[in-house]
């Protein structure tokens, strides 16, 4: 994909939206010294408050938006995980379930739904969000559509310590700052963002941070001395890192798309896996479009495996987003029809689809479930295990 400027703003609230932002994130290069890493950059305009694409008040998430998840395809998706949690919640006995970004709202619903149905409610369903914004849009939703349940949702805005329970983190690490770094003859830099004559421009300089020159070398035994562009997310590590020295007792999933360290950090992969998306058109250059486009990259699951590891989690699965739904019998939620009902049939048909065929989400997802002092094995979470890959 080449560098797109030919995307238009049509809307001239947005476009204000924008240039503020933008003011902002030069205020903030010079408050630097001239420089900020593109981490800095992505968190800015994701994040900024008031102001960042996650933050401000604009429609991004599922139908009309500027991308659809899993959730947002399909209810059947939470459905067929909140069998998977079953399998963790019967282990514990009083136990709560805590979910990261939660979007729209729509995954916690129809999970809430489905362990109401089979009897399996946890404590408290809690909420970490990032975006005051959505976390809004997810109180309405809880609101307005499981009164009901309403009492067993908590947002929060720190990790509980001494959790026990089920983590869920669904496309939460793709939407985390990344770094960003270039490889050329031999040497390794750090992509930083500088503002040049009022436009806003890539530059390379040494790396800022010594966890990113062991990450360069470690990235280096793959690519070796191909001219390479990359990403790192040393975010997810700490959001992970932190998970862990407050899990007690339970599971962790994280649903994502990227790959094992050997795919991501591949020869060929050589513009790296840095995506944006703005009103369902997707292009590779994060700087234009400053809090309007969302701003994505692939995530490392060796990196995060690897946290896990160093951070007394077990690894207990890693498979295909397909695999997985399967295992928590997608197609028996489905089957469960009024089979008179041809449009309701064909439409979870369609669904289905969209979530586990390999051309569509079903391998390009992956489903990393880290584990910590449970006593039995989570059987569902065998099939297809690649934890060799990692
Ligand atoms: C791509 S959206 C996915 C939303 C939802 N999970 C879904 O699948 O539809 C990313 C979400 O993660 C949130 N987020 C990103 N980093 C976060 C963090 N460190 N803590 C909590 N929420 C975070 C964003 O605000 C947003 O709600």
């Amino acid at each position: 994909m080449t560098l797109t400027t030919s995307l238009t703003v049509t809307d001239t609230i947005a476009q204000q939206h924008s240039e503020q932002l933008l003011t902002l994130i030069k205020r903030k290069i010079s408050e630097a010294g001239g420089k900020i890493s593109f981490a800095d950059y992505m968190q800015l305009c994701l994040y900024a408050p008031g102001l960042g694409y996650y933050s401000a008040g604009s429609h991004k998430i599922g139908y009309g938006g500027d991308f659809t998840t899993a959730p947002e395809i399909s209810p059947l998706f939470s459905r067929s995980l909140a069998h998977q949690l079953i399998d963790v919640l019967r282990q514990l006995g009083q136990a709560d379930i805590l979910e990261f970004g939660a979007g729209s709202g729509k995954m916690a619903v129809d999970i809430l739904r489905e362990l109401d149905l089979k009897q399996s409610l946890p404590d408290h369903y809690y909420i970490i969000e990032a975006s005051a914004d959505l976390r809004q849009r997810q109180q309405q939703a809880i609101h307005d559509v499981i009164p009901h349940l309403e009492y067993k949702v908590v947002w929060l805005d720190d990790l509980p310590s001494n959790f026990n329970g089920v983590v869920l983190a669904n496309e939460v690490c793709d939407a985390m700052p990344v770094h960003r770094l270039h490889f050329t003859n031999g040497l390794s830099y750090e992509r930083y963002i500088v503002n040049n004559d009022e436009q806003l421009q890539w530059s390379d300089d040494e790396l800022s941070r010594t966890d990113l020159i062991d990450k360069s070398i470690e990235i280096k035994s793959f690519i070796g001395d191909t001219a390479y562009f990359t990403e790192v997310n040393l975010a997810a590590q700490a959001w992970l890192a932190s998970l862990a020295d407050n899990l007690q007792q339970g599971a962790i999933f994280i649903i994502d798309y990227g790959y094992p360290q050997a795919v991501y950090y591949h020869p060929q992969r050589s513009n790296g896996t840095l995506m944006c998306y703005y009103q369902q058109q997707g292009h590779d250059n994060p700087l234009i479009l400053p809090g309007l486009q969302d701003i994505t990259a692939h995530v490392d699951f060796t990196s995060l495996a690897q946290t896990a590891v160093d951070n007394g989690l077990d690894v207990a699965g890693f498979q295909s987003q397909a695999d997985f739904l399967l295992a928590a019998g997608i197609t028996e939620l489905s089957s469960f029809n009024d089979h008179d009902d041809a449009f309701l049939m064909l439409q979870q048909a369609t669904e289905i689809k969209r979530l586990t065929l390999p051309t569509e989400m079903g391998e390009t997802f992956k489903v990393l479930t880290l584990t910590k002092n449970l006593d039995h094995l989570l059987p569902r979470i065998e099939l297809g295990d690649r934890r060799y890959n990692l």
